[in-house]
């Protein structure tokens, strides 16, 4: 355990969200206490514009920009936080899935005035899949909201996990005077854009007539029924159970007028977990470790024809990641090592010469990696628990120039490996399906083919709705099944059997139909 100081000292996080909820302004408040950034508004330029049509070149453009913040370091009491950005666009929701993989929590923006929305929900699916902690931050308190039993009620249902109020807020909208922080038993009042390093009044009890003199007697009354009520629902907060993703500490606030904010960054820093072990085809991989193991959780491609360079992202798992070391790569079985290794601190690309469990690094890639991909200090493991999720849009690939045969199958191959999309080959022909979870991605892909490989597609709708993998234990009945279905089978770019459904019917009917046969929802990225 020779890193234990760096790696106990490291929180490594992504902040998720329903787009407009809240993210991008709670980033930015986080990376002001961090000192990371001065002034309000840096953050939002590198977001992309919600309305932004199909104009994916200016996306692109912005998703640029955006490398470099892919990953904000910065440090906080003593506290080193690597803070993951995830696209708030929804056709790029792969990317904040798998993004998620390289995680070890998440804090969670619900908006007080909307609740539970549809990415909001997608998004804790993937959460429950790995059991990442999460604390919600309920925000814009400061406009007319949901009442906030409703509130939590509605988010304990929708997302399937138990909250924990650490904070309660005293009414909402016009009326909202400010939140109490249960623990610490302190009153924090409102006012916009509060200043980072206000403390709350400290309180001795509920029964402290400072509450009356600071909120008047009808709102002080409804504060110490409503906090009474919870105090005796929940008590006091699991630790553990919130580390096993079974509890999510709640916080009220505004991100915008820098409100609650760090009182849930301070208890951020004090329960969310430090770099946590992941499971791989071996063994279980401790943090703590001493030999170095990481894996490629995200590429970015440069769009530029002229630099065809690519930056993987790589996640520290283990050790220490040393510039200009060899390490094993486990796949391609072959040693490489990285010369200019970025690590992303304040904002600044800067070379590093190294970096510890929990961290990211930026490599310079020439097409060495696929997603899922595992680096060692010489072990032969894989990472796993890095799944593809069903794409939501399906569209065969019209190949528009048969001289480009070749270039066409090199670029979707390098493309999916980049995991811009999933590619599908229909069973018993050769027809190429494209996978993605936007329109968006079908321009980037027609887009990219053409330049980059010279290759010219269209698209022609398909009537799919959702890929399930297929396994059985019983080959002749998957076999049976595969064949009787053929225009609904495709295999995956890993070979994998995949069920092409054209509906929730159709799925559940097939289902019900071949229990010998299982249905799977998501695939680990296979090599
Ligand atoms: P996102 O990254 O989750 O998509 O959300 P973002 O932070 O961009 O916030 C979405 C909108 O909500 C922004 O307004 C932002 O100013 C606003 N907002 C964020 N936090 C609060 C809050 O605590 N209270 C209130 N009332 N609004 C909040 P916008 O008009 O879409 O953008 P902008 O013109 O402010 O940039």
């Amino acid at each position: 355990m020779k890193y234990e100081n760096e790696i106990s000292k490291r929180r490594t996080f992504a902040i998720i969200s329903h787009p407009d909820a809240g993210k991008t302004t709670l980033t930015e408040k986080f990376l002001l206490f961090g000192g990371a950034i001065q002034t309000a508004g840096a953050v939002k330029s590198n977001k992309i514009k919600k309305h932004a049509t199909s104009d994916f070149m200016e996306i692109e453009r912005q998703r640029g920009i955006s490398v470099a913040t892919s990953v904000m370091t910065f440090e906080y009491r003593g506290v080193l936080i690597n803070l993951l950005d995830t696209p708030g666009h929804k056709d790029f929701a792969e990317d904040t899935y798998r993004t998620l993989t390289a995680v070890d929590s998440v804090v969670l923006v619900i908006d007080g005035v909307k609740g539970v929305e549809e990415q909001t929900r997608k998004l804790m699916e993937v959460c429950r899949m790995r059991d990442t902690p999460v604390i919600v931050f309920v925000n814009k308190m400061d406009r007319d909201g949901k009442n906030r039993f409703d509130l939590l009620e509605e988010i304990e249902k929708e997302l399937r996990i138990q909250l924990h109020p650490m904070t309660w807020p005293i009414n909402s909208g016009k009326d909202f005077k400010g939140v109490y922080n249960i623990d610490a038993h302190s009153l924090l009042l409102f006012s916009p854009n509060t200043k980072a390093d206000a403390d709350g009044l400290s309180i001795n009890d509920l029964k402290d007539g400072l509450l009356d003199e600071k909120l008047g007697e009808r709102d002080a009354a409804q504060l110490r029924e409503d906090v009474e009520l919870v105090e005796g629902v929940h008590g006091t907060l699991d630790v553990s159970a919130y580390l096993a993703g079974q509890v999510a500490p709640v916080f009220f606030g505004s991100a915008i007028n820098n409100f609650g904010v760090k009182e849930m960054l301070d208890t951020f820093i004090r329960i969310a977990p430090s770099p946590v072990a992941r499971e791989t085809t071996l063994r279980q991989v401790d943090a703590q470790e001493d030999k170095f193991s990481g894996f490629i959780f995200k590429i970015h491609a440069n769009l530029d024809p002229k630099h065809r360079d690519r930056i993987a992202f790589l996640r520290v798992c283990s050790g220490k990641f040393e510039r200009n070391k060899y390490y094993h790569h486990v796949r391609l079985d072959k040693d490489v090592r990285f010369s200019n290794p970025y690590s992303f601190l304040a904002r600044e690309k800067s070379v590093i010469e190294d970096a510890y469990s929990g961290d990211v690094v930026g490599l310079f890639d020439t097409g060495n990696f696929k997603i899922g991909d595992t680096l060692t200090e010489g072990d032969d493991f894989y990472f796993t628990g890095i799944p593809s999720f069903s794409p939501e849009i399906f569209k065969e690939v019209v190949n528009k120039d048969p001289m480009k045969t070749k270039q066409l199958e090199k670029g979707l191959l390098q493309l999916t490996d980049e995991g811009v999309a999933q590619l599908f080959t229909q069973f018993g022909g050769n027809k190429k399906i494209i996978g993605c979870v936007g329109e968006l991605q079908f321009e980037v892909i027609q887009y990219r083919l053409l330049h980059e490989y010279g290759a010219s597609v269209t698209f022609n709708a398909m009537p799919f709705y959702k890929a399930c993998w297929l396994t059985s234990d019983q080959p002749a009945k998957l076999q049976d099944f595969m064949r009787f279905r053929q225009q609904n089978i495709a295999a995956d770019k890993d070979d994998q059997p995949v069920y092409l459904a054209q509906s929730e019917w159709f799925l559940n009917t097939e289902i019900s139909n071949n229990p010998e046969v299982q249905f799977h929802f998501t695939s680990e990225i296979q090599r």
